[in-house]
């Protein structure tokens, strides 16, 4: 082997040693999912991607990247699609899910009729898209648990003209992936682990699924995302942030945990004695989230304690002494403005939005036009009015998000 060859297999395993290690010290699923398949494209150069996650015998449609069809760092409704394939060898994605091999294809126009799976045309078909090359990879993790399966389209050379994979790429993604499926598995664990403790805390209730906690995660990372791309901060540093953002917004009510279920439950509006009890839920969820040192912790902290504070003051709980964790705690004058954290003033939109538009035990939910009349009606007096903004620029994303999150129907 010369060593100009040598040199570059050296480097390639390098790389994917380093973005291995990166991809390990990310926390939510949706976040290692864009790692993965940023990194991956990147090695071979491709153009789009997609990655499906199996649930029960089905993979679901998962993450999405297209460097032609999508801009860069806007938010993208196309990520929250809600399908599904069937896990069997009539589709590209299904037969590597099941033969548990990568697929390579140089012409998804030009496939031997004798195979098994066809190409489906509908998506280039609908798009204007034109996928030539593939790489199909299953995602295994340990003890041979099949995670899902990650697809690259489009290699481009150095001209940027789509042509076949290289041989590099084939080699070493899939072994990339399988660090990665770890990586995706843990990220799958933590959004669990907070869905059932969201569950106990707030629905008790084994027929509600957390859907709610899930969309406002979402809310929160996309109005972020466009928050902090409007200010010119840079991807790395909103990657970083909307990972713990999306955590953390799902666990804003878990303080909701020290309420009596005679309040919480109540079909009908609440006494002001009740709702002065209900205001401790954010001291409640703040005392969960001690470590100091820890980003997460820091903001499911703010998130949790300032949700129900207001642009314009008149919120709850306000500065509390003579501090959260004593026990003879008191509620004090409400803060305001920037001094409510960034990451509560936009959960406190994304709160407020859902509790609007999904039925709660005291109110129906309402039509696009009357939420969307609340958020504007009270920009700058309840809600950061630049949050509000962002929030009514992406709203075609934050229906997306609301479609793909759905209540499951009670029995
Ligand atoms: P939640 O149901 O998740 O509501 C979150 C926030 O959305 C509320 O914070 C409020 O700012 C807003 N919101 C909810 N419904 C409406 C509405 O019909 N109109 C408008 N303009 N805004 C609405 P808030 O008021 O601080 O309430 C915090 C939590 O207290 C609520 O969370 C809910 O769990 C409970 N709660 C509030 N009011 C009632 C009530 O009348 N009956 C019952 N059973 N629970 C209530
Ligand atoms: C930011 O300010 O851009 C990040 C949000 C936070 O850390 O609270
Ligand atoms: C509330 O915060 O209790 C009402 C929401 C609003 O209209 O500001
Ligand atoms: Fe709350
Ligand atoms: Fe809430």
């Amino acid at each position: 082997m010369g060593d100009e060859q040598f040199l570059s297999q050296d480097s390639a395993v390098l790389t994917i040693l380093k973005t291995s290690e990166e991809v390990n010290q990310l926390k939510d699923v949706d976040t290692i999912l864009d790692k993965i398949l940023y990194e991956s494209r990147k090695f071979a150069n491709a153009d789009a991607g997609s990655i499906f996650l199996v649930e029960k015998d089905r993979l679901i449609f998962s993450y999405v990247q297209n460097d032609t069809l999508f801009k860069k760092e806007t938010a993208n409704a196309a990520l929250y699609q809600n399908f599904g394939i069937p896990i069997n060898e009539q589709s590209i994605v299904g037969y590597v899910a099941k033969t548990r091999q990568s697929l390579v294809i140089d012409d998804a126009y030009e496939l031997d009729p004798i195979l098994p799976f066809s190409f489906n045309k509908s998506f280039d078909e609908k798009s204007g898209f034109r996928t030539t090359s593939m790489l199909t990879i299953p995602l295994i993790a340990q003890e041979s648990r099949l995670v899902g399966v990650m697809q690259l389209i489009n290699a481009k050379n150095d001209m940027g003209k789509v042509g076949p994979f290289s041989s590099e790429a084939k080699i070493y993604i899939p072994l990339f992936c399988n660090n990665a499926s770890v990586a995706i598995e843990r990220g799958i664990m933590n959004r669990e682990l907070i869905l059932r403790m969201m569950q106990m805390a707030e629905l008790r209730d084994p027929t509600e699924t957390g859907a709610h906690v899930q969309r406002v995660g979402a809310y929160c990372a996309e109005i972020y995302g466009t928050w902090a791309s409007r200010r010119g901060h840079s991807a790395k540093e909103i990657k970083r942030a909307r990972d713990n953002l999306r955590l953390a917004a799902m666990m804003h009510d878990v303080g909701k945990v020290g309420i009596s279920d005679s309040i919480l439950k109540k079909p009908a509006k609440l006494t002001d004695e009740e709702f002065d009890a209900m205001k401790w839920h954010t001291v409640y969820g703040a005392r969960l989230f001690k470590n100091e040192t820890s980003e997460l912790d820091r903001m499911s902290r703010e998130i949790a304690l300032c949700h129900h504070e207001k642009w314009q003051g008149r919120g709850y709980p306000g500065v509390v002494t003579p501090d959260v964790w004593s026990d003879d705690a008191k509620l004090g004058e409400p803060i305001n403005g920037e001094d409510i954290p960034l990451a509560a003033r936009i959960c406190a939109v994304a709160d407020v939005y859902d509790a609007l538009a999904s039925p709660r035990s005291y109110k129906d939910p309402f039509p696009d036009e009357k939420c969307l009349g609340i958020l504007e009606s009270d920009a700058g007096t309840h809600f950061d009015p630049e949050i509000v903004e962002v929030f009514v620029e992406i709203f075609d994303v934050i229906k997306a998000i609301r479609d793909k999150y759905v209540e499951a129907t009670k029995k």
